[in-house]
């Protein structure tokens, strides 16, 4: 590529993937897949490797920093963040209402209602429209520079878009982490052994005072943004929602929880409205806030210290409360995991009784130093099961250690630990009827034994009406035990005996995968099919043997191991083979068509994604790599092929278009 296209296509990539951005974090319509999205932003890496002076510090891929700052240094905000008066009952939000009334001897007042993020404030300075600096609250007048941190949030734009853009304009709004985000950080750090976040809130600070953005770039972090501190320029502007949706419009993300509320009774209307959805929320939320809607009205009522006297965050109850852990018990999950779960003393948070709550392993109990009677902090966030945060040590007397079993309490199989995971399992494997019900889906799944019209709900219902209780148990069902089911027909019942029959024409990969041994996924069971061509030589590796199979590493192959020492697993596999379970012979490599070829796939296909070509050539035995060199075979070329299609034309490597590449495929 000449380097005058390739400003040019670099320059409407950036836009492409900034438009992409907006739509799936500021307007949440997605108009591409995310596989496009990454095809675009690859694109966009390749022509900025190939032509570094092409790279602008506000292009899409320099949202991650290069190395960490050594501290975090001091910013001073243009204008004060303020904070915010509160409100905790109907009472004080009627006074607050009847003041401000006063004040502006006006009958009736309207607002602008939206959440109060539980999270932390930043204030973000954009220049003529591209983002400068961001900073933290501090103490209101000077906060810490976090500008590399805020940088990797991927909803907000390094360069404002659309019209009227100031000359400056600090942004303010609130870092949050949703439980979802916060849920899966937390299990990655107990997988590495490392802090465990109490609440979003932390997980969000702690996130945005990393020193190394890479860091950063890695948390779930998401920004909400609910007003503007000091600017330049004309901003025609009466009214907060009037800001709110300039805001969104120049391509910051603005909560869809935002309303006019005409009145004190829209207020209370409001109030109750989003204490009914906050558990329903992506993020924590502790109340929401009413702001005079009015500029002008806002300007007339002022500040008190250092609060606006025109707005006031009206409370929710915390989702936090003090109960008593009265026992610790066991319950075995799909994969045999032993979790510990705190019985506890039932307590109201916000709203719902809790009588339960996740301690997740042991580490997690020594490391919150948790015991039997110890009176501790509960928490409840949106849809996740209440947790333990800590224990009031205070408050410690007749307590008793937690131990955990060495026998499955469910199947009285052996307990077992690995080396360096947290979770002790139940090596009952497919004769645990705690793990039954998942196995059994897993088993019936599309890419396992693929049984047409055996989903989930029928699965539980053939078991709890005692007709299936391993994956064995399903071919000895009949037509008429099905037809007897609740809303099951004759016909339903005759479709998922022919189901179940042609389920037994399989392959060995499929039955391998089928069998939910942990970890071994799909490729994993393609491998092992594929070296080994029969079960028995599996049944039969050692753990020395499996580890030499590349892909395999020592924790995979000691879990096909041990699954194959199980009696239990051997009964059930010899059970399934006597009701007729049979597969073909594997291919050898060898015989595969395409064996050893190298191919490079580039641009973008019609009638398949890369994806899909990959994949159609990997199982015709081919390698694909992703750059081009002599030692390349073919190089298939799509639509808006770059810098790779011309490398091959130079190496005089054989290109195909998508049309002799399908030929060539279909052969
Ligand atoms: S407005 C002039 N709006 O609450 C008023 N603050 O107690 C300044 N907060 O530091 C704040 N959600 O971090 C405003 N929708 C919202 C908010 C919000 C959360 C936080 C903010 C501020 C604190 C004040």
């Amino acid at each position: 590529m000449e380097l005058e296209q390739a400003t040019e296509r670099a320059e409407a990539l950036r836009q492409l993937i900034n438009k992409y951005n907006y739509q799936y974090y500021v307007l949440d319509e997605p108009s591409k897949t995310d596989h496009e999205y990454d095809l675009l932003m690859r694109e966009l890496i390749d022509i900025e490797t190939e032509f570094p002076e092409l790279i602008t510090p506000n292009s899409p891929t320099q949202r991650v920093g290069v190395s960490p700052v050594s501290a975090l240094k001091e910013v001073k905000h243009l204008l004060p963040m303020l904070s915010l008066a509160n409100a905790f009952n109907e009472d004080e939000m009627q006074a607050f209402y009847k003041r401000i009334k006063e004040k502006l001897s006006l009958d009736s007042i309207v607002f602008s209602g939206e959440t109060k993020f539980d999270g932390l404030a930043v204030n973000i300075l954009y220049e003529n429209g591209f983002l400068i600096t961001a900073a933290t609250r501090g103490d209101g007048s000077v906060g810490e520079d976090v500008t590399h941190n805020i940088r990797t949030i991927q909803q907000l734009p390094l360069k404002l878009i659309g019209d009227n853009i100031p000359q400056l304009i600090e942004v303010r709004g609130e870092v949050v982490m949703t439980h979802k985000g916060f849920a899966k950080l937390n299990d990655r750090q107990r997988q590495k052994g490392e802090k465990i976040f109490a609440n979003p809130r932390n997980a969000a600070a702690g996130s945005l005072r990393q020193l190394d953005s890479r860091v950063t770039a890695q948390r779930p972090l998401s920004f909400f943004t609910y007003g503007i501190g000091d600017y330049k320029g004309d901003m025609d502007l009466t009214s907060h929602t009037e800001i709110l949706r300039q805001l969104q419009q120049w391509g910051l993300p603005v909560s869809s929880e935002t309303k006019r509320l005409d009145g004190i009774e829209a207020c209370q209307h409001f109030y109750a409205e989003i204490g009914a959805i906050r558990s329903e929320l992506a993020h924590d939320i502790d109340g929401v806030v009413f702001k005079v809607n009015d500029i002008a009205q806002q300007r007339k009522l002022g500040f008190v210290s250092r609060a606006p006297r025109w707005a006031i965050a009206y409370k929710f109850p915390p989702l936090e409360e003090i109960t008593q852990l009265l026992d610790i018990e066991i319950q075995v999950g799909r994969t045999g995991a032993l979790t510990p779960v705190a019985r506890l003393s039932p307590v109201n948070v916000a709203g719902v009784t809790v009588t339960n709550a996740t301690l997740h392993n042991i580490d997690e109990i020594k490391r919150k130093d948790i015991k039997i009677g110890d009176w501790v902090y509960v928490r409840r966030a949106g849809d996740v099961i209440p947790e333990v945060v800590a224990v009031i040590k205070e408050k410690r007397a007749n307590v008793s250690e937690f131990v955990m079993p060495d026998i499955c309490p469910v199947c009285g199989s052996d307990v077992v630990r690995q080396e360096g995971e947290a979770v002790f399992r139940c090596i009952g494997g497919l004769s645990c009827s705690a793990q039954n019900i998942q196995a059994i889906i897993h088993f019936a799944s599309r890419k396992a034994m693929n049984i047409d019209g055996l989903g989930d709900k029928l699965i539980i219902q053939l078991n709890e009406s005692g007709l299936i209780s391993t994956v064995a148990d399903l071919y000895s069902l009949s037509t008429e035990q099905l037809a007897d089911l609740d809303r099951m027909g004759s016909k339903s019942a005759e479709n998922l005996i022919v189901a179940l029959d042609k389920s037994k024409e399989t392959t060995l990969e499929r039955f391998i995968y089928a069998l939910g041994i942990r970890e071994v996924g799909e490729a994993t069971a393609r491998t092992l099919a594929k070296k080994y061509k029969s079960l028995e030589l599996i049944e039969e590796a050692t753990t020395d043997e499996l580890e030499t199979i590349s892909d395999i590493g020592p924790i995979v192959a000691l879990n096909i191991h041990s699954f194959f020492q199980q009696k239990h697993n051997l009964e059930i596999i010899e059970r399934l083979l006597l009701v007729g379970i049979h597969w073909g012979h594997e291919k050898d490599e060898t015989e595969l068509r395409l064996n050893g070829m190298s191919f490079v796939l580039t641009g973008s296909l019609q009638k398949m994604t890369r994806e899909e070509a990959k994949q159609r050539l990997l199982s015709l035995g081919a390698k694909v790599t992703g750059s081009v060199s002599k030692k390349t075979n073919y190089v298939i070329y799509g639509e808006n092929a770059g810098s790779k299609y011309e490398k091959a034309v130079e190496l005089g490597v054989t290109t195909l278009n998508e049309e002799s590449f399908i030929k060539m495929i279909e052969k």
